[in-house]
């Protein structure tokens, strides 16, 4: 080759890759597919946000979102602008990207974000959010910055529609203001989930009207460990419904989990006649006796049923998700072998054994459930003893190995939660970002790429280690971050080492927005 034609040669391939290469494209996530074109679009104060009516409540989050750091208005308008500015669009024609994938072009005079739903629309606006600079995201006008979209065309789409987050709000006490914030973020990466651990025999976390005496007496430490007053306490319902709402409005479901039969014990400090033998309990810190209760809801007790369902009316009533979770693991069985009325229950119901009564109690349960048009969710003991057709299955004990196989054989859903990548409580020597990015659920449940049946995925983080706001958030960070792109990125798309890259920047933006990380060497 002549040296002319080899210099042609390599000033193409730089320029080709100076156009496609994404240094600066730092979107977490990553989407599905991303095309770079020349130019960029600018945000000054002469843009405008143009939408049909239907979307004028998305046109003002998108404004809410970024005029407090662009210190200019953007004026909504209804009426379809050609030049300079940015249209959000509903269009039932992009129906194969369902109704969280959205379109986004970005042209130097016009952005267009397209989706089918609403949901769409808010996962491109976070997408906006993130190709501008990370100083979009402070409360206060920034000077001296050109607000540049580079421009681009990507179509996206979630891999999986359960993204989630548990927050183990029981063994401490986990305040609103701390779970906005982490709704704040999670949206920032769509996620669209947020479990809350509510009960567990550290504490008692929601308020039901009918029983004060779960949030007056079970929501609190015995006062002889003299444990610090935040780490304790409840949600009122109005919390509650300020918690849905905030994130409601993030595209995040709120699922309330309430454990039974087992690890209920903080119960008995008000209600002891509904254990097996009439244990009371003093509320312990999690350190400060044993990790897991031998006393248990009693299974034979047709009072117990009553109380569980008058609860479950105001939960159904309160949470406007689809799902209860019912908790169901680690329950202990000494109790009900030793138990008149549970030993009665098994042989009037013709059971085998207490695995089986446990079947029996969960299946009794989401019936219940299912009258009021709610569907129920368990830890992956439910399925011993015999799963229902219906109930969804928590895989947590990845050491339980054919669980997944046997649960989606049923015909029953799937949610990945394995200790080995999904367990934020795990500290970061055990559980790398890097361990939690290489993570992919289908592979983990079936050896192989067959994933329906798998919902998706979440990260569980339970509060008996780290339990300040700021141990909390370095558990949670940047590991949250890598699971959001397990969870909504394509495999094929996924890649450690520009990952990294990636997340470097991102973590400015963690920074602006107040949230602290784990730094790994
Ligand atoms: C669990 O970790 N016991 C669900
Ligand atoms: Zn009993």
């Amino acid at each position: 080759m002549k040296t002319r034609h080899l210099l042609l040669l390599v000033l193409f391939i730089v320029s080709f890759q100076l156009l496609t290469a994404q240094p600066n494209i730092n979107l977490i996530p990553k989407p599905l597919s991303l095309e770079r074109t020349k130019g960029v679009f600018k945000i000054t104060s002469s843009t405008m946000i143009s939408v049909s009516k239907n979307l004028n409540n998305k046109a003002k989050q998108l404004k809410n979102f970024l005029e407090p750091a662009l210190g200019f208005e953007l004026p909504v308008t209804n009426k379809l602008t050609q030049r300079n500015c940015i249209e959000l669009k509903l269009e039932p024609s992009t129906k194969e990207s369902g109704k969280e994938g959205y379109q986004l072009d970005i042209k130097p005079d016009k952005v267009v974000l397209t989706a089918n739903d609403e949901k769409g629309i808010f996962w491109g606006i976070q997408t906006i959010r993130q190709l501008l600079p990370s100083q979009i995201l402070r409360g206060a006008v920034v000077k001296d910055i050109s607000w540049e979209l580079p421009c681009m065309l990507i179509s996206d789409k979630p891999r999986f529609k359960w993204r989630g987050l548990m927050l183990d709000c029981s063994r401490t006490f986990i305040s609103k203001e701390q779970i906005k914030r982490y709704l704040e973020v999670m949206s920032y990466f769509k996620m669209n989930v947020l479990h809350l651990h509510l009960t567990d025999d550290q504490g008692w976390r929601l308020e039901i009207l009918k029983y004060p005496e779960l949030t007056g007496i079970c929501s609190k430490f015995h006062e002889s460990f003299k444990e610090p007053s935040e780490f304790q306490g409840y949600y009122s319902q109005d919390d509650m419904r300020e918690i849905i709402e905030f994130a409601g409005q993030r595209n995040i479901e709120i699922i309330p989990e309430l454990e039974m039969p087992g690890h209920s014990s903080e119960i008995f400090a008000a209600f002891p006649t509904l254990s097996c033998k009439g244990d009371t309990s003093k509320i312990h810190p999690f350190f400060k006796g044993p990790s897991v209760h031998n006393e248990i809801l009693c299974a034979g007790n047709e009072a117990n049923f009553r109380f569980i369902e008058n609860i479950l009316d105001e939960v159904v009533t309160l949470f406007p998700s689809p799902y209860v979770h019912i908790g169901g693991d680690e329950a202990p069985k000494k109790h009900w072998k030793e138990c008149p009325k549970c030993q009665n229950r098994i042989k009037e119901e013709g059971l085998k054994d207490e695995n089986e009564l446990q079947s029996w109690f969960v299946k009794r349960i989401e019936k219940y459930l299912n009258t009021k048009g709610k569907k129920l969710i368990g830890w992956d003991e439910i399925t011993e003893g015999g799963l229902s057709s219906s109930a969804t299955v928590m895989y947590w004990r990845g050491w339980v190995k054919d669980v997944p196989e046997k649960v989606a054989g049923l015909g029953n859903n799937l949610i990945m939660t394995p200790t080995s990548s999904c367990y934020f409580d795990y500290n970061y020597e055990t559980t790398s970002t890097e361990k939690v990015y290489s993570f992919n659920p289908v592979a983990v449940a079936f050896g192989a790429e067959k994933s329906e049946k798998i919902l998706g995925v979440q990260a569980n983080f339970w509060s008996h280690i780290d339990r300040t706001s700021s141990a909390i958030d370095k558990q949670l960070f940047p590991r949250l971050i890598a699971l959001s792109e397990t969870a909504w990125s394509s495999n094929d798309n996924k890649d450690w080492n520009e990952f990294k890259i990636r997340l470097k920047t991102i973590k400015k933006s963690l920074d602006i927005i107040g949230i602290y990380y784990f730094n790994e060497q």
